[in-house]
């Protein structure tokens, strides 16, 4: 049997129905503060993504699908989005509409990364981004939709912010780190024992055990920030708190990618084992002058639907029917259909049995499909104007006006 290539999976209809939820309201949520959908190609010319995720990540260095194609372009499946719309912005020239320039998304992506809870090789993000303002309110205000989009689909997390510094400050900090980890050169695994010279950064956010442990005493970023960026990180705060919007520091919180200055968050959340980031994102001032573009500051987060749909509290999504209509005999069926056109068009779930077989039948189908009420049709009851209605939990039944069958369906919940 050919079976799906590993990493990749089919998505059924349980889980479609959950991420839709989820979809829409991240839809309404991002739209409400002024967002607006884009979609673009998830094939892109490998170039794109050497000179925004950087050449020394984990992400470009062994995690992505690249190939040449038969007209000899080196391209790549996207590995996340802000490349793409950062490409598309530039592209489009959408800096020159009024703005404005917000734009959020949702997608496959694709790693190359070892599959396990939560990590597959592709998943979806929904994500945003806002260009053209470098404020702290406009970050706090980011850091908000995050927060609230969260709230809103009632997912326990915490939300963790940090500074990377921008290219003034950085460039010190990198040389405190290098004297660090030069005297614990040992220690370290290969991968980062190469990270020290190229992107000593990249160190932080190692995953093996022996690199964590050193993380804890090494230098922290916040006690090397340029005067300019410790007071836009002061502001930051200030303005979450005003968005009463509870977070941590997490001054060792460096992300993947190399595009980010000055402001980066993580939502992190329990129940996701290792990979316990639901979202995540940050400033990125220098990203569309570096892929060609004006000098136009940046910033947006993404979030892993995948890990969204294994954070949400399943119970409360049950695709079961409302109803299950049992039509007793063809006499009955012209009013039968009548009676399940309205109540479907009306927005309940319903089924019926295409067989019209007898009573015994069709209860017993009625369960197995979970339906929640069996509504009980025959001649008789047709005459009185009436139905049978059916608990299909506990067993009790009465006899309602047919009239009354859509109020009495919408009171049970
Ligand atoms: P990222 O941290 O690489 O950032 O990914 C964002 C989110 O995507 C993660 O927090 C996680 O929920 C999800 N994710 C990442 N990799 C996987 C995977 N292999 N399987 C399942 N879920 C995954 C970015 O991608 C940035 N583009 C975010 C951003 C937007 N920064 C600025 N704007």
């Amino acid at each position: 049997m050919i079976k799906a290539v590993k990493g990749f999976k089919d998505i059924l209809p349980e889980e479609n129905f959950l991420r839709s939820f989820i979809l829409s309201k991240a839809k309404s949520i991002f739209e409400a503060n002024g967002f607006k959908e884009i979609t673009l190609p998830i094939l892109e010319k490998t170039e794109l993504f050497l000179r925004s995720i950087g050449e020394a990540t984990d992400i470009v260095q062994k995690e992505m699908y690249t190939f040449e194609d038969k007209g000899g372009d080196m391209l790549s499946l996207r590995p996340e989005g802000t490349a793409s719309v950062v490409r598309a912005f530039i592209e489009n020239s959408l800096f020159n509409s009024a703005g404005p320039h917000k734009y959020y998304y949702y997608g496959p992506m694709f790693r190359r990364e070892r599959p396990q809870k939560g990590r597959l090789r592709q998943f979806y993000q929904i994500g945003l981004e806002f260009f053209s303002i470098d404020t702290p309110l406009a970050d706090a205000h980011i850091i908000f939709i995050l927060y609230s989009f969260l709230q809103s689909i009632n997912i326990d997390f915490t939300l963790e912010i940090n500074s990377v510094g921008c290219p003034l400050c950085r460039p010190e900090y990198e040389r405190a780190l290098k004297l660090y980890y030069k005297e614990k050169l040992n220690e370290l695994c290969n991968d980062c024992q190469s990270r020290l010279e190229k992107n000593p950064l990249r160190i932080l956010d190692c995953k093996k055990e022996s690199c964590g442990a050193l993380k804890k005493d090494a230098p922290k970023i916040i006690d090397y920030l340029c005067e300019e960026c410790k007071n836009f990180h002061i502001k930051v705060k200030q303005y979450l708190n005003y968005f009463n919007v509870p977070f941590v520091e997490n001054h060792l919180m460096v992300r993947g990618l190399d595009y980010y200055t000055k402001t980066v968050f993580e939502a992190i959340a329990g129940g996701l084992g290792a990979q316990n980031a639901v979202g995540a994102g940050g400033r990125y001032n220098n990203l569309v002058k570096e892929i060609g573009g004006k000098d136009i500051p940046g910033i947006g987060f993404a979030l892993g639907m995948e890990r969204l749909v294994l954070l949400l509290d399943k119970l409360k999504f049950e695709i079961r029917p409302d109803f299950y209509l049992i039509i007793l005999g063809e006499s009955s069926l012209k009013k039968g259909l009548e009676i399940f056109k309205n109540l479907v068009n009306s927005g309940l779930k319903g089924e019926f049995d295409y067989q019209i077989r007898g009573l015994k039948n069709q209860l017993k189908k009625a369960d197995k499909v979970g339906a929640k009420f069996a509504l009980i049709l025959g001649e008789e009851e047709i005459n009185k104007d009436e139905v049978i209605i059916r608990n299909m939990e506990n067993g009790e039944q009465k006899s309602i006006e047919i009239k009354n069958i859509e109020g009495v369906l919408n009171e049970a919940y």
